[in-house]
């Protein structure tokens, strides 16, 4: 949820971590901070709100010193203030850290370092890290047994970057991201290699219940007992590059117009994987499918993909809820991962479940460095490139295009896709973004938005309604039509705006007869379709395809009515509030 930074080189540590922490507020970003040594001192400043601000109102780039730690946080203990800012200094000043992730057992870690004299300024539980740090570091004089020590002590899921009174940088990391790279000009341990993009092309992936300890003399990295470990160095992908907004006005608006293009690359490099997927999954006696948020809402196009075509029943489980169920899985079973980051806490926590009962974890994700990438015994990757955008867009398409190929393989019943005509439908939508830009500015007053869709046009309603939501703040709710006579035409009047997902295909005159039954209640409709109607106020046209084939094409309206109505509301589309995009806390 946070992200994490360190460098020390040659050149001046602030300019490198502001720019790195810059790439990386998709992470969280309702404070930031840096710390720095120089002289034997470690100096911190830190602030609210997002890392421009911090830099302007701070001044972060007078502190001096080529050593240096930053930070970007999405409060999880204690509230959005200076004092829970990270960098966190432990009590005498010579240890400084930056945590990423949640410390389970601090309560009673801080109760024990406070009767051996070591004192707390904030409410969170990051800074626990920086005494004990300082604790085992006070009594053994020695970098690699203190951090040793403290990790054997720490219960929870982190990763930590801890500046040493020499200026030596320790880091562990143990169930969140941590990233090595090495650059000409230094050193850079990261949440994700954004941090560092523009400096370094090599990177060491440490494992989890590694330690990095990084100086002038070198890098060591050892697990946690103490074992020297080894890593080959790699190079870091081409297709980070697209980690920049180019003349785009915001990563959200990018990523929307990459659609066409990705919808096409996704699963490309993998076919190999994608076969053995497929025949895992012809084999399987029980599929279960999980994710969370804008993935979950993939995994329930797959359900209904299956089915219909392969005659294949997947059962979906929201992944933060496979906790209470955790019977559904067995030696038997093989549980389908769909995840953008293949890092979100309640997905590995669902795949971990499962993994446990014996059930084979596949998994769908586009980093394929990630943690789930990790425990699975086969991933795909969505190979979409980087997406910033706190609302997952492009990933979403890319999820499905992999779910069609992958049901293609092994349905007996011919899915009519093909992903060449998919691509061209997606950019003629865009080229109408503007007249989509004003309907934005009629529902920018909306206080509620009804989405509905039949078939497998509801888990699009239930997307269209999240992207709404991220982006727009307005209350949104995603409903199959046939639902809304069972309580929710309650809630329509003049003041309600409902989208009707409406394809010409079978669920066609299913939902116009809804429409019209809003209508009626005084509700506008604006309807997504490839053919016009009177029951629409507002007609967005898309352009005829096939029935499986909608799905691609009717998300894309809705993310630019949520990008603009977000412009028009004057939010900020790429880093909606409240929110961050990798979610690694439960
Ligand atoms: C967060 C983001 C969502 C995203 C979800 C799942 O909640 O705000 O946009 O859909 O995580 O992320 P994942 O990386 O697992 O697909």
């Amino acid at each position: 949820m946070c992200s994490i930074i360190g460098y020390l080189g040659d050149i001046s540590a602030t300019k490198i971590l502001v720019s790195g922490l810059k790439r990386m507020e998709y992470r969280g970003y309702d404070s930031a901070g840096v710390a720095t040594f120089a002289d034997s001192q470690i100096r911190v400043k830190k602030g609210v709100g997002r890392v421009e601000q911090v830099n302007i109102s701070t001044n972060l780039q007078t502190l001096p010193g080529n050593i240096g730690i930053g930070h970007t946080r999405w409060a999880t203990h204690g509230g959005v203030n200076e004092t829970n800012a990270h960098p966190h200094l432990s009590s005498s000043g010579q240890i400084a850290i930056v945590h990423n992730g949640i410390i389970d057992n601090y309560k009673e870690l801080k109760e024990i370092l406070q009767n051996r004299k070591y004192f707390f300024k904030s409410e969170t539980d990051s800074e626990i890290i920086a005494n004990l740090l300082q604790y085992h570091y006070d009594t053994t004089k020695d970098i690699r047994l203190s951090i040793i020590k403290t990790v054997n002590e720490l219960k929870g899921d982190y990763s930590f970057v801890a500046v040493f009174p020499d200026g030596t940088l320790g880091a562990a990391r143990f169930h969140e991201p941590l990233i090595v790279g090495v650059g000409k000009n230094g050193y850079f341990i990261s949440s994700d290699v954004l941090g560092f993009i523009e400096h370094a092309d090599d990177v060491i992936y440490p494992d989890n219940g590694e330690i990095v300890i990084v100086n002038f003399n070198g890098i060591e990295l050892f697990d946690f007992t103490g074992m020297p470990v080894r890593h080959q160095i790699t190079k870091i992908s081409k297709e980070f590059a697209d980690a920049y907004k180019g003349d785009y006005a915001h990563f959200t608006l990018k990523e929307i117009f990459e659609q066409p293009l990705t919808v096409l690359r996704a699963g490309e490099n993998t076919r190999k994987e994608l076969e053995s997927f497929a025949n895992a999954i012809k084999d399987a006696k029980q599929l279960y499918i999980t994710g969370s948020g804008t993935s979950y809402n993939a995994a329930l196009v797959a359900k209904h993909l299956f089915l219909k075509y392969g005659k294949k029943k997947i059962e979906t489980i929201i992944s933060s809820e496979a906790r209470f169920y955790p019977d559904y899985f067995d030696k038997q079973s093989v549980l389908i991962a769909l995840s953008q980051s293949g890092e979100s806490a309640d997905v590995i926590e669902a795949v971990k479940i499962a993994k446990n009962n014996g059930s084979s974890i596949f998994s769908i994700i586009n980093s394929m460095t990630s943690s789930l990438a990790q425990i699975s015994s086969i991933s795909v990757g969505l190979n979409c490139g980087p997406e910033i955008g706190v609302a997952a867009t492009k990933s979403f398409t890319s999820q499905l295009s992999v779910i069609y190929k992958i049901a293609d393989m092994i349905c007996d019943t011919q899915i009519e896709f093909d992903l060449q005509k998919i691509s061209s439908s997606m950019n003629k939508v865009l080229g109408s973004h503007l007249e989509i830009q004003k309907v934005a500015r009629d529902i920018k007053h909306a206080s509620d938005i009804y989405i509905i869709g039949r078939g497998i046009h509801y888990p699009i309603a239930l997307e269209a309604a999240l992207k709404l939501k991220e982006l727009t703040y307005i209350h949104a709710e995603g409903l199959p039509g046939g639902e809304l006579k069972h309580g929710p035409l309650a809630l329509m009047d003049s003041n309600s705006f409902v989208i009707a997902v409406n394809p010409n295909d079978s669920t066609y005159m299913d939902t116009l007869t809804s429409a019209r039954e809003i209508k009626a209640r005084g509700a506008k409709i604006i309807g997504i379709s490839d053919i016009p109607s009177d029951v629409y106020n507002y007609w967005i046209e898309i352009p005829k395809t096939n029935e499986s084939s909608y799905p691609f094409v009717e998300i894309i309206p809705i993310q630019i009515l949520a990008y603009y109505a977000a412009l028009e509301k004057d939010t900020d589309p790429d880093y909606p509030r409240n929110l961050a995009k990798s979610v690694t806390v439960k």
